[in-house]
């Protein structure tokens, strides 16, 4: 029994095989399937993970051939494919997890731009609104055709070497649009009751048991509840959770279905908006119907939650996503007693949030990566990477994400690293998240920073501006700088630039704001002030002003979706686009739209207008060393996922 997490490590067998603890890696497409990367399976399968399960991959070639790139195709049967996957299989075996793959059909969604122009086909035929696309309705044929895709894909993976598949039934594919009462109204055997909607999941399954065997493993994944109008909610999924148990081995529990972009936030569960661990009692009610083994995912990021839900019965295996692409060694680090060594995920979703950052369709874009793992995906380049010549005499300025991944990382290589840090914690604009308990996961992943830096012998001087004079007095052989950025107020009309009110104010001292606030300034961080400013104060009301003609950043579509709806709905909070702020005083602000001007009176202006790089003190320090790197925000005022990969990076540098 392991001592710290005994739930956690307790093996479980399912059928013929022991799974060595409850930690299943559940599908992150793009991340290992997109760059040809087997490491990242590998990795997770070396770090302790049960089960690796790849993502979405297509099954039908005719009707739903994916974009390249998206998932492993298994409707692309053919010998490069299977010594691809083999190539994976063999390596995630090799470190002892059971490789899975993910089944899918995206059904009335499908691309016919990416399938040889063929419509895309679901239970109910219509002209698609987005695209003006005709979806066809599956007559008979075409349902037989189907279910065979996915057991002659199931076979196919077998032969790859899959020990199991996770056979999607949630999200809104196929087989959920055949299950919920939003997408299917047919009257024949496929619709109608919920048995009779649960049909063509229930054929797909037993299908691949026929041809796969017994005991080749399906572990369905499920939305336990759609959260959207007529969708399926949690009593329907228990139901459907009777139903589908006798023929899968496991039933994983998800959220939500893509094409209700507000459901996002639950499907990948955003920090800010639900807490670690939201949908644990919905997994355990669908436990409590049936007899087969649960899992849930639930932006389960620390063991102690885990190990929580696991004794308290809720359910039998932890799904496991982005707390393993922000540190594939968190099993390891659990099962020997070394929690305070995983990296903590902030649930912040920019690693999903790139992989559909325009202009690139989705999953192309390479620039993909994880706010706290700067090495997920990397590993390629950083295997090219040379090892430093002998330790050298680092300094880091500046205590922020950038600077704390650059002093550890340099540390971890054998230099001698000091940290200057001007103010008296560490952290940065981290630091702020101390106010907002809804981001407490940014402050745990400060708290990991501080850790890791004493843990590695980084001197840290804090109150210690940095000036070139002290850094010349320590000879130091390589200097990354990060200093951050500084606040930006536009050149606005009647502010004392001095004394204006920022998003710092709402976060830090909201009981000083009024009860009616405007905020000049609508993208993510102006929109999290005007939550904060609500949360702090159930009668204030809080004015957004934006010149774009959106909110937030429709870019990140995750935070975007997420955000908007919230903001829609929220008593406290209106808003208004398009519109510029030209003029402003301590309690009113001056906007104009469409050339018609307006002043309004409010209690206090906060302006919440970005940040710009701290690019005089970089040059200030330019000449302290012969080697120098700015990194982070200093560089380009942007996320917490920049600062740290420059940091990393900057430090891998230094030979
Ligand atoms: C980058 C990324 C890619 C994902 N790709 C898939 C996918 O292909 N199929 C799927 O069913 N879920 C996918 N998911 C959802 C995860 O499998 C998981 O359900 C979700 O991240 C919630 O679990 P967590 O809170 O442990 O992260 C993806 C999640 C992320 C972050």
């Amino acid at each position: 029994m392991n001592p710290y997490y005994p739930h956690l490590f307790e093996p479980i067998t399912i059928r013929n095989i022991t799974f060595r603890n409850r930690i299943f890696s559940t599908p992150n497409c793009c991340f290992g399937e997109n760059s040809g990367n087997v490491a990242f399976f590998e990795n997770k399968s070396k770090g302790g993970a049960a089960v690796v399960t790849l993502s979405e991959s297509a099954v039908s070639p005719k009707y739903d051939v994916q974009d390249p790139g998206f998932g492993m195709s298994l409707a692309r049967r053919g010998d490069s494919n299977k010594a691809r996957l083999g190539d994976i299989t063999l390596a995630i075996k090799a470190f002892g997890a059971v490789p899975s793959i993910e089944l899918n059909h995206h059904g009335m969604y499908a691309r016919p731009d990416k399938n040889g122009g063929i419509n895309p086909i679901g239970p109910v035929g219509f002209i698609r609104e987005r695209d003006g696309v005709e979806v066809l309705p599956m007559d008979e044929a075409m349902i037989e055709e189907t279910i065979e895709d996915y057991a002659v894909s199931a076979a196919f993976a077998k032969r790859c070497g899959f020990d199991m598949v996770m056979v999607h039934l949630g999200h809104g594919w196929l087989p959920a649009q055949f299950l919920s009462p939003r997408t299917n109204t047919r009257t024949d055997r496929w619709g109608g009751s919920l048995e009779n909607r649960a049909r063509f999941s229930v054929e797909i399954c037993k299908r691949i048991k026929e041809r796969c065997g017994d005991n080749f493993i399906i572990e369905a994944r499920i939305s336990g509840d759609e959260f959207t109008e007529n969708g399926m909610h949690v009593k329907d999924a228990c139901e459907f959770a009777e139903i589908i148990q006798d023929y899968v081995d496991i039933i994983n529990v998800s959220c939500g279905i893509h094409d209700d972009r507000s459901t996002v936030g639950q499907m990948f569960p955003m920090s800010g908006f639900v807490e670690a661990g939201c949908h644990v009692e919905m997994a355990a009610e669908i436990k409590r119907h049936v007899h087969i083994p649960v899992s849930l995912i639930s932006g389960i990021n620390t063991p102690e939650l885990a190990e929580k839900i696991l004794a308290e019965g809720k359910v039998d295996i932890i799904g496991m996503g982005r707390a393993l692409i922000c540190d594939p060694e968190f099993p390891n680090k659990a099962r020997h007693g070394h929690p305070e060594d995983i990296v903590h995920c902030m649930r912040c979703n920019y690693c999903i949030a790139d992989l559909a950052f325009d202009p690139l369709p989705w999953g192309q874009n390479k620039q993909f990566g994880c706010a706290a793992n700067p090495k997920i995906a990397r590993d390629l380049m950083i295997a090219r990477m040379a090892e430093p010549k002998a330790s050298r005499n680092v300094v880091v300025v500046g205590g922020g994400p950038a600077g704390l991944n650059a002093a550890i990382t340099a540390a971890q290589r054998g230099h001698k690293v000091t940290l200057l840090e001007k103010s008296d914690a560490l952290g940065g604009n981290l630091k702020i998240m101390e106010c907002e308990p809804k981001k407490h996961d940014m402050v745990l992943y400060r708290d990991y920073l501080v850790r890791q830096l004493e843990k590695n012998g980084v001197e840290v001087r804090l109150n210690t501006p940095a000036t070139k004079e002290l850094i010349q007095s320590m000879k130091a052989d390589a200097v990354i700088c990060a200093v951050g950025s500084n606040i930006m107020i536009p050149p606005v009309k009647g502010i004392d630039r001095d004394k204006v009110l920022t998003f710092m104010d709402a976060f830090y001292r909201p009981d000083t704001l009024g009860k009616d606030v405007i905020i000049v300034g609508g993208g993510i961080v102006a929109c999290e002030a005007a939550l904060c400013l609500a949360d702090h104060d159930p009668e204030r009301k809080i004015h957004l002003i934006e010149m774009r003609n959106v909110l937030c950043d429709p870019n990140y579509v995750h935070h975007y979706n997420t955000m908007i709806p919230v903001l829609d709905k929220h008593p406290q909070i209106d808003y208004r686009v398009s519109t510029r702020c030209i003029a402003a005083t301590d309690t009113s602000v001056t906007v104009v739209k469409d050339g018609v001007e307006e002043t309004l009176n409010t209690e206090s202006v906060v302006f919440a207008t970005g940040l710009t790089p701290n690019k005089k003190l970089v040059e200030e320090l330019r000449d302290s060393a012969l080697d120098f790197y700015p990194v982070g925000d200093c560089v380009e005022a942007t996320r917490i996922k920049d600062a740290t990969r420059t940091g990393y990076f900057a430090a891998m540098n230094i030979l």
